[in-house]
């Protein structure tokens, strides 16, 4: 049983594996995107009524621009889709939607709907649901290092007084922001054991859970069990 006492505040998911869904059953790639959406959206409705109070998702990295344009454009197309049929509700369970990455070159469609959900669901205080769009953990660092950087230059912050708290304010994460911090938790489906550029300053001390099951497959069951495996780990921080 989960102990809804110790639910993460933070989960981050890797959602992996809608090309071979899609290929054990002879489908085209889109179909795997398509069902990895539905998925997708009961993983948010189930973190949302467990209390969570920040689920970040990877939907497209820095690297996934080496796919083809119509892949691309596919995933892209689905943001529009996803908006426009799941905005009211999400708006309803009061999930307030923020992105981690730069979308302003994608096309306008999604940039349009993207603008929407963020203004939409701007004042909501139930659950954060961040989108990392154009993400990359090594572009995240090099982000925050620029605005460091600029402050440096500015003369309002001096070099040799940069934290790590300040560097972890400035990624996409950090109160000038998504504001959602690192997560306790991340989980990756499809069998894969590795970031991908996920998260990369923010998972330092994240607990992992890895699951064969295809991201389409992944049910809100097993997001619970996913959870529940979290919550038999000692976390130890450096300490005894
Ligand atoms: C993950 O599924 C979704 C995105 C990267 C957008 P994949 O498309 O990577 O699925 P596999 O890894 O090819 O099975
Ligand atoms: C990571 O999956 C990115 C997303 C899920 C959006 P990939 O499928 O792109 O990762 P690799 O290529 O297997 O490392
Ligand atoms: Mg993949």
């Amino acid at each position: 049983m989960l102990d809804m006492e110790r639910i993460p505040t933070h989960v981050a998911i890797v959602m992996d594996g809608n090309g071979r869904w899609a290929d054990k059953r002879r489908l085209p790639k889109m179909a795997g995107h398509n069902a990895g959406m539905k998925a997708m959206k009961e993983i948010v409705k189930k973190a949302s009524s467990l209390g969570i109070k920040n689920l970040t998702v990877y939907a497209f990295s820095t690297e996934n621009w080496k796919r083809s344009a119509e892949e691309i454009g596919g995933i892209f197309k689905l943001i529009v889709v996803y908006v426009d049929s799941e905005l009211r509700e999400l708006h309803e369970n009061h999930v307030r939607v923020q992105i981690l990455g730069d979308y302003s070159g994608l096309p306008t469609a999604s940039v349009d709907r993207i603008r929407r959900a963020l203004a939409v669901t701007e004042k909501n205080t139930g659950m954060q649901f961040n989108i990392a769009l154009n993400y990359g953990g090594r572009d995240d660092i090099r982000r925050a290092v620029t605005e460091l950087a600029a402050l440096v230059v500015e003369g309002k912050i001096k070099s040799e007084e940069i934290t790590e708290e300040m560097i972890g304010e400035h990624l996409w994460t950090g109160k000038f922001h998504a504001n959602c911090g690192d997560p306790e938790l991340i989980i990756r489906t499809s069998g894969e054991m590795r970031l991908s550029n996920y998260l990369l300053w923010q998972s330092a001390y994240s607990e992992f859970v890895f699951t064969d099951t295809l991201w389409p497959d992944f049910t809100p069951e097993k997001f619970e069990e996913a959870l529940l495996e979290y919550q038999g780990r000692n976390r130890r921080f450096g300490g005894r």
